[in-house]
């Protein structure tokens, strides 16, 4: 029975390594293919400790209570605020409070643990809108019912600003979506990535896979791929380290590391250093800005993320 079994298991295991991909990213669960089950999670956690989940590391913002919502309106050009609309039911929207003299990409949200609370994350994703961006969080305000979101309810995110329902909050640039979250949130985004050629960018805030029979379904990723680590003390670093070498050859990465844990900055005013972070990546990515690319790459740029402690790494940009 015992040997039967893992016959069975490695000829599973064979086949992923040849390339059994699935069509879709959707899967079973909260994160999708490239998520882990609630129930691996927990086991995970009980070898781990909750340290990896909950610690805090030496730039972790003193005194920012999770799930904190500021009352500006974030610091970029375009003050932006967050609401909700009766088409989208299931989603908070952040934007420009009036609609801004830039094309705005749009940027699909998913949190930690998949919540279903549109503004778990509201300071950093003010800080995001600010700069000229429409930003689509699953789950709304405050949480709503609890439970989970799905890899559809990202993929609605972008689907309903491509429909033209964001069309009164500015000129929406439909060819610019990226798709980010934090911890199951990045998993997601992994999982609405994958095969849809109209997903832009990725972006993993603290986390990459769990599971090493997993890591095949990288091969498939087309879009580049973007990490916001917490460092040692982040349950999402060894994974994302895992991921980052194995991305398909020649695809474009970045890897940004910062002492906080899994928690990154998202509760300081405008979201910390993690807000900056990701702003001047998507305004390097979406808008060829010079200043943002340089923030990112070029440790010796004023405000360079390096200057911030960040510790970054990228491969195939030109
Ligand atoms: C950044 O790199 C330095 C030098 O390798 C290392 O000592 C430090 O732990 C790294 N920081 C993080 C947060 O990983």
């Amino acid at each position: 029975m015992k040997s039967t079994f893992s016959i069975l298991a490695l000829a599973a295991l064979g086949s992923a390594q040849k390339g059994n991909f699935p069509a879709k990213g959707d899967g079973d669960f909260a994160g999708g293919i490239f998520g882990i089950s609630l129930t691996d999670l927990s086991g995970v956690m009980m070898k781990s400790g909750m340290d990896k989940f909950f610690g805090t590391g030496s730039e972790s913002p003193k005194g920012a209570k999770q799930g904190t919502i500021q009352s500006t309106p974030g610091s970029g050009p375009y003050p932006a605020k967050w609401f909700t609309d009766p088409s989208l039911p299931r989603h908070v929207i952040y934007a420009p409070k009036t609609p801004p003299p830039v094309k705005m990409p749009v940027v699909a949200w998913g949190n930690g643990a998949c919540g279903m609370d549109g503004t778990g994350f509201a300071n950093f994703l003010l800080e995001i809108a600010s700069h000229g961006y429409l930003v689509i969080a699953d789950g709304p305000p405050g949480g709503g019912s609890g439970g989970q979101s799905k890899v559809q309810d990202m993929r609605d995110s972008f689907e309903w600003a491509i429909k033209g329902n964001a069309a009164k909050l500015g000129d929406i640039d439909t060819s610019k979506i990226a798709a980010a979250g934090q911890s199951c949130g990045g998993h997601e985004a992994y999982s609405v990535s994958y095969h849809d050629p109209r997903v832009k960018l990725t972006m993993l805030f603290n986390m990459g896979i769990y599971q090493d029979n997993k890591r095949y379904l990288l091969q498939e990723l087309k879009a580049p791929v973007a990490y916001f680590l917490g460092g040692p003390k982040d349950t999402g670093y060894p994974n994302g380290e895992k991921d980052y070498p194995l991305l398909p050859k020649g695809l474009p990465a970045f890897k940004a590391v910062l002492d906080t844990g899994h928690l990154g900055t998202y509760w300081a005013t405008n979201g910390g250093k993690s807000g900056k972070a990701a702003v001047a990546y998507l305004e390097w990515q979406f808008r060829g800005d010079a200043k943002s690319k340089a923030i990112c790459l070029d440790p010796a740029s004023p405000g360079s993320l390096v200057s911030d402690h960040w510790n970054v790494t990228y491969k195939n940009w030109t």
